[in-house]
């Protein structure tokens, strides 16, 4: 299926060889750029035959869903959020709620993808570093179509919950000495010999499958395009992912203006945040990146001038959040909403909670966080930062006693 062809996002050379992950010719980074000249004639309404889902807008995805590895990724719920619009003091809110896809974050939307893209190419190991996520999600689609799988993790720095699942769904996990950056350079090492088939998000298949929590949330506003977006950004592929959308969806004449994308970092580790504030089109790494939310604890963001490149082109702002904002928005999501997330997804609940207070962004405004992963994920961080359990003897009076406190 030609739909698309792979090109370099800097020099604009078109890549042939499958198995690279930067530009042959320049280093650059890749980017797919997708034929959608057929997509013109449809509208909305004759996808929606498909179940809301990665797969609904295979039209946009470089990948032939004939032969799709899925385990029924995407379709996730977008809430809409009264109690966290009240205390933001914004018009309308809305949750997309990532954190109920199949391994519990965003990250299976761009692995269906890339899993599918690598059995088309007969990859015979698959690969990635990962602060969890990624990792989680890679293990779980070698899994299911029955590819050898080998994750790359900073050692000690992986929320147990991540970890867990690429160890149950039967990954070689490499626990490298060193932080994120440190790993990916060591799969990017092994990518480059051919020893492993990448899937980073520099793969540009990844971000492809990605797109399709920006298509779900137009598909569940109606295509109403709402006045902001709000993600947190790690690697910085997924705002770019959002952003690549919405430019395809203006391509085929869906949509008419652009959401303000709005990338939060966490303060120690915020690189593209920092470029923002100079008005900077390229980041400088942060030397040794540190947050609780260990999701988005990187200073060398692959994507990070792509990332740059999606907040400019929509006129939307970038900014930092502290790791006490994080816990604090992370439990006003949970006990006003009702909704568990982790640590870094937070952290988009937390950054419109201070764009709004310093009126960045403005009250009469429509804001979709997007939370990108599940609370389950970190059991250890909602432990650490909850009261403990309450003792409590085997007595009706004594829990009427601890209840009436
Ligand atoms: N939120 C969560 C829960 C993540 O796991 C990540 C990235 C991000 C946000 C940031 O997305 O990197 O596209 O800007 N996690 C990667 C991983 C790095 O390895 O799981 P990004």
């Amino acid at each position: 299926m030609m739909n698309h062809k792979v090109i370099c996002w800097d020099c604009g050379a078109t890549v042939e060889d499958p198995f690279v992950s930067i530009c042959p010719r320049c280093g650059g980074l890749l980017t797919v750029k997708m034929d959608l000249e057929k997509v013109k004639e449809k509208k909305p309404a004759d996808l929606r035959k498909e179940p809301l889902g990665v797969w609904r807008y295979s039209d946009f995805l470089p990948v032939d869903p004939a032969h799709k590895i899925s385990i029924q990724e995407g379709g996730t719920p977008l809430y809409k959020t009264e109690a966290l619009a009240e205390q933001a003091s914004v018009k309308e809110m809305f949750v997309k709620f990532e954190g109920l896809n199949p391994t519990g974050s965003f990250k299976d939307r761009g692995m269906t993808v890339g899993v599918t893209r690598a059995k088309e190419l007969d990859a015979k190991v698959v690969g990635c570093a990962s602060t969890g996520n990624t990792s989680a999600s890679l293990a779980a689609y070698a899994a299911k179509a029955g590819i050898k799988c080998a994750v790359f993790l900073p050692s000690g720095k992986v929320a147990a919950g991540k970890l867990a699942q690429a160890l149950f769904y039967g990954a070689k996990v490499l626990s490298v000495d060193g932080n994120f950056d440190d790993a990916l350079a060591l799969a990017r090492k092994m990518a480059d010999e051919k020893k492993i088939y990448l899937l980073n998000s520099i793969n540009p298949y990844r971000p492809e499958g990605q797109k399709s929590v920006l298509f779900e949330i137009m598909d569940q506003l109606e295509y109403g395009v709402p006045d902001r977006i709000v993600l947190p950004v790690g690697n910085a592929a997924n705002i770019w992912a959002v952003y690549k959308a919405l430019t395809e969806l203006e391509e085929v004449g869906w949509i008419d203006k652009m959401p303000m994308l709005t990338g939060i970092q966490a303060e120690g580790s915020s690189p593209v945040a920092k470029a923002f504030s100079s008005h900077e089109e390229d980041f400088v790494p942060v030397e040794n990146p540190e947050t609780l939310a260990t999701a988005i604890r990187i200073g060398n963001p692959v994507s990070g001038r792509k990332a740059l490149m999606a907040i400019y082109g929509t006129g939307g702002y970038s900014a930092t959040v502290t790791d006490e904002e994080i816990v604090s928005a992370q439990k006003l999501t949970a006990r006003r909403e009702g909704v568990f997330v982790e640590p870094a997804s937070a952290a988009s609940v937390a950054g419109i909670l201070k764009l709004r207070e310093q009126g960045i962004i403005d009250r009469d405004e429509r804001v979709v966080a997007i939370c990108t992963g599940n609370g389950l994920k970190d059991p250890d961080t909602a432990v650490k930062y909850s009261e403990p359990p309450i003792k409590c003897a085997n007595s009706v009076a004594e829990v009427e006693k601890i209840l009436s406190r």
